[in-house]
């Protein structure tokens, strides 16, 4: 395929949105098409979608989650990334199958394996050309987030422990595949960060090392 596929990933509070606004900047100003999208809610029916699966009230058995995830990136992969990368465009992307191996899979009932295979069912086996995992320590996420609280109760340590399971997985996945993944410490300068993916995305559009 001629585009070009950038995920982005990481905890919440990680700066996933600043750093990929500031790609989506520059790349378009250099005269590039980019198509920007999420997961979940990149297309009309991933809005739906989305407002199901983080705004819904009640239960929504594990598998049904990871289900409803698979289901926005299949339609959000057939309906805008694969036409946009068949086209030659560049897609910058929040989040994606990562997310379901490293949320789902970190909730420990479901195995991670299976999570990402059905993943890859849904989206006939793209995989990104490049992810960058924006890793940081899930208390900073969380003090950047709100920067108000300082303690923590039952529950919320337990969503901490949540956390920190899900950035292991991220390290994981990220050793699995070096080629694919570029791991930064989120915690560095905004501007650092920003050049370090610049220098990957440059080099990936030149095809030259960087
Ligand atoms: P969002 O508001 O997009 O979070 P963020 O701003 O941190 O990216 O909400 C997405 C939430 O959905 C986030 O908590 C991670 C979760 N998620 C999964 O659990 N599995 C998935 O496959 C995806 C794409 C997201």
């Amino acid at each position: 395929m001629a585009g070009l596929f950038i995920t982005f990933e990481g905890g919440d509070g990680s700066g996933k949105s600043t750093q990929s606004s500031i790609l989506v900047d520059r790349l378009t100003n250099e005269g590039r098409t980019v198509i920007v999208s999420r997961e979940p809610g990149g297309t009309e029916l991933g809005v739906e979608l989305r407002e199901i699966i983080l705004h819904r009230r009640g239960y929504i058995a594990p598998r049904a989650e990871a289900l409803i995830y698979a289901a926005d990136r299949a339609h959000n992969i057939a309906t805008l990334v694969r036409p946009a990368l068949e086209r030659g465009d560049i897609v910058v992307q929040d989040r994606y199958l990562d997310s379901s191996v490293a949320y789902q899979g970190a909730g420990r009932v479901l195995n991670p394996k299976e999570v990402r295979d059905v993943s890859l069912w849904a989206v006939e086996g793209l995989l990104p050309d490049l992810t960058i995992l924006l890793d940081l320590d899930e208390a900073i996420g969380r003090e950047r987030l709100d920067d108000s609280r300082t303690k923590y109760d039952r529950l919320e340590a337990e969503k901490r422990d949540f956390h920190a399971r899900v950035r292991d997985a991220y390290l994981t996945l990220a050793a699995e595949e070096p080629g694919r993944f570029l791991v930064l410490d989120g915690a560095l300068p905004v501007e650092s960060i920003a050049e370090s993916i610049r220098g990957r995305v440059d080099s990936l559009l030149t095809g030259q090392p960087s």
